[in-house]
C-alpha cells in the first residue's frame, strides 16, 4: 500500500495502472475508519484493478458551530486498517485539495440538497459535492464506492455523476452494523456506553416502522408511533423519521406503493446521528 499526500505523488502512484489501462476504484472516506469503510473497500475490488482510498476532512461540507475542528483525524490507525486492502491511500492537505492558484469549481446541490440533512445543515451537500467533484478529477476513476448509510448523499452523488461524469460507476455499500443493529458512522466513537445503548432506537425504530407499513398500517400512523419511540428516549432529539421515495427523494405518506426509504436522523447525547432502511410497500 503507497500513502500519497500530493496530486503529483498520486499521478505517480496511478501511472502505470492508467497506462495499462486498468480499471480504478475509489472510495472517498473523511478518515476515522470503521469496518463500515472497510466494506466499501473490499467491495471496490470487485470491480476494479486498483483501489484508491482518500482520506480528506473537507471544511466545505461543515457549517459553523458544526465538528470539524472535534472531527476525529486518526490517519497512522487508518493507514493500518487499510494495509493490504487498498493500494492507494491518498490523504492531501487542503491546499492540495483546493490550491490557492485553482478555482475549484463550486457545485450546487439543488432542491434536493435543502431537505432533511441539507435543511439540518445547510450548505453540507454542496461542499460535499464540490469536494467528491474534485476528488473525481484528481483521481479520475472507473468506480466509486458510498456507503447507503448516507443514503441523501448516494442520491446526490448519483444525481450529478449522471449529469457530469459519464463513464463512471457510483455503488452503493449496504450498511453495516454493530450486533445491537447500530449503524457504524465515525461519530459513534463520540458516544459513551449508555448513549451507544440509547441510539440503537434509530434501528429499532426504523424495524418497527417499516413492519408496520408493511402489515398495513397507514404510513403517518406508523410514522407517529416511531417518533414517539424516540422521543420516550432520554437524551435524545428527533431531528426527522420520513418515509421517502427513493428514486425522487420526495417525502411521501399514506396511499403511497412501491419502493419506499424510511429515514431517520436524532441527536443522541450531542452527536447526530443517521439511519434508513429500504424496504417495498
Ligand atoms: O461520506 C463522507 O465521508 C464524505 O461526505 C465524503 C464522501 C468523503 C466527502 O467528503
Amino acid at each position: 500500500m503507497q500513502l500519497v499526500h500530493t496530486a503529483a505523488e498520486l499521478d505517480a502512484a496511478l501511472a502505470e495502472a492508467r497506462a495499462a489501462g486498468q480499471k480504478i476504484g475509489f472510495v472517498p472516506t473523511m478518515g476515522a475508519l470503521h469496518a463500515g469503510h472497510l466494506s466499501l473497500v473490499d467491495l471496490a475490488h470487485s470491480y476494479s484493478d486498483v483501489v484508491v482510498v482518500s482520506i480528506f476532512v473537507n471544511p466545505k461540507q461543515f457549517g459553523a458551530g458544526e465538528d470539524f475542528d472535534r472531527y476525529p483525524r486518526t490517519l497512522d490507525a487508518d493507514c493500518a486498517l487499510l494495509e493490504g486492502r487498498a493500494d492507494i491511500v491518498f490523504a492531501p492537505a487542503v491546499e492540495d485539495v483546493y490550491p490557492a492558484d485553482l478555482e475549484v469549481a463550486a457545485k450546487q446541490a439543488g432542491p434536493v440538497g435543502s431537505l432533511f440533512e441539507g435543511a439540518a445543515r445547510p450548505g453540507h451537500f454542496d461542499g460535499m459535492l464540490t469536494v467528491v467533484a474534485r476528488l473525481f478529477d484528481l483521481v479520475r476513476p472507473d468506480v466509486a464506492i458510498f456507503g447507503e448509510k448516507d443514503a441523501q448523499q448516494l442520491f446526490l452523488v448519483k444525481a450529478m455523476v449522471a449529469a457530469e461524469y459519464p463513464g463512471l460507476k457510483i455503488i452503493g455499500a449496504e450498511i453495516v452494523r454493530e450486533p445491537s443493529g447500530l449503524a457504524l458512522s465515525s461519530r459513534n466513537r463520540f458516544l459513551n456506553g449508555e448513549q451507544s445503548d440509547i441510539a440503537e432506537i434509530l434501528a429499532i425504530t426504523l424495524a418497527t416502522v417499516s413492519q408496520l407499513i408493511h402489515d398495513g398500517m397507514e404510513i403517518e400512523a406508523a410514522l407517529g408511533i416511531g417518533e414517539e419511540m424516540i422521543a420516550g428516549e432520554p437524551e435524545t432529539k428527533l431531528d426527522y423519521l420520513a418515509l421517502v421515495d427513493p428514486g425522487t427523494f420526495a417525502r411521501v405518506g399514506n396511499g403511497y406503493t412501491g419502493d419506499g426509504l424510511l429515514i431517520v436522523a436524532a441527536v443522541v447525547g450531542g452527536v447526530r446521528l443517521i439511519d434508513n432502511h429500504q424496504f417495498q410497500i
